[in-house]
């Protein structure tokens, strides 16, 4: 979607590392405490009972660990994962194929689970509540119904727009998580985790660093970890201190708060233009050349959550926060 080094979104070259690093238990897991202590509880609950673990609906900004928390939960309950997405799922009969494919037990991990088809969405409901597919078999007056047993199973499903995802579907699931963006002691701990797996030195400072500019996100911590790395190695002695952090994002243009050079041209570009707001999201869209749903996913919720944006009813504004973050002088109004 986006080539920037702080986007929250997954890319290729983050998968394999993800797979590698990611906390396979609870316990390793770091933050989301609640939603952790909730799960704990839950998944105990359903290997005591000896059954399928209510099915559970993750939701919050990409990159703060939805997927792993699937795959930890399939770990924790000793089963196996199978892993899709809304958009991958595009007629009844491959969510079908899917489901007669499980194995008792099975957590099936849909990403993305607001961009299901509708049609797709009502196969769902019967296997979530009933474990059951209604298959219509024939066409026009002789069709017919017939049920088809499934094994019992765990759906998680995960989404970036809980407003997105319809009420019938959004009541099936028992359990509903909100993951949170970390705050920096966690981020801290993280990168101190990871640089430990890629058995790289790295001082607490220096770590601190990296999680304080990774926009509250996991994802994003890893990433910028994996790049400070390469210029310790290549400019220095591998080691990383708090000098080579601060050098290294720098060079990599993410500020100290974890803004890029589009986070600046977007709040820069409502100072200049629209004299800090409100101004609507599409006006803001077409004037630094985005779309108006990259924004308002990818780019908007960091801005929102760090106070830098508001949402009024007449569109956006920056705040004085902004102002003091670019030196520059704060408006009378
Ligand atoms: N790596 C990415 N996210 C993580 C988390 N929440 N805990 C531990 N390691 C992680």
């Amino acid at each position: 979607m986006d080539d920037r080094l702080i986007s929250a979104e997954a890319d290729d070259r983050d998968d394999s590392y993800e797979q590698s690093l990611r906390p396979q238990t609870l316990t390793q897991y770091i933050g989301q405490n609640k939603i952790k202590e909730n799960l704990d509880i839950f998944i105990k609950a359903a290997k005591l009972r000896q059954e399928t673990l209510d099915h559970v609906l993750l939701y919050g900004p990409p990159g703060l660990g939805k997927t792993t928390l699937a795959t930890i939960i399939a770990n924790e309950m000793g089963v196996n994962i199978r892993t899709t997405s809304g958009p991958a799922i595009e007629r009844p009969g491959d969510l079908a194929a899917i489901l007669t494919s499980l194995e008792p037990g099975d957590v099936l991990f849909i990403d993305e689970i607001h961009r299901l088809q509708r049609s797709i969405e009502e196969v769902l409901y019967p296997a979530m509540e009933d474990f059951c597919l209604d298959i219509v078999i024939g066409k026009g007056p002789s069709a017919r119904s017939v049920r088809l047993d499934l094994p019992p199973f765990t759906l998680v499903g995960a989404t970036t727009r809980a407003g997105s995802i319809s009420a019938p579907l959004r009541d099936r699931f028992g359990v509903h998580g909100r993951l949170e963006y970390y705050n920096v002691a966690q981020l801290t701990d993280i990168v101190a985790r990871t640089a430990e797996i890629l058995d790289t030195e790295i001082e607490p400072q220096a770590a601190e660093e990296i999680g304080r500019r990774s926009r509250g996100t996991p994802r994003i911590a890893n990433r910028l970890l994996r790049r400070v790395r390469d210029f310790a190695q290549v400019r220095g002695t591998g080691h990383i201190d708090l000098a080579m952090a601060n050098e290294s994002l720098q060079r990599l243009q993410v500020d100290r708060l974890g803004l890029d050079h589009i986070d600046h041209k977007l709040l820069k570009g409502i100072i200049e233009r629209f004299r800090g707001g409100p101004v609507g999201l599409d006006t803001i869209a077409a004037s630094i050349g985005e779309e108006s749903t990259t924004i308002e996913d990818v780019y908007e919720p960091y801005l929102l959550q760090i106070g830098f944006l508001q949402r009024t009813p007449r569109g956006r504004i920056v705040t004085d926060l902004v102002y003091r973050h670019f030196n520059l002088e704060v408006p009378d109004n």
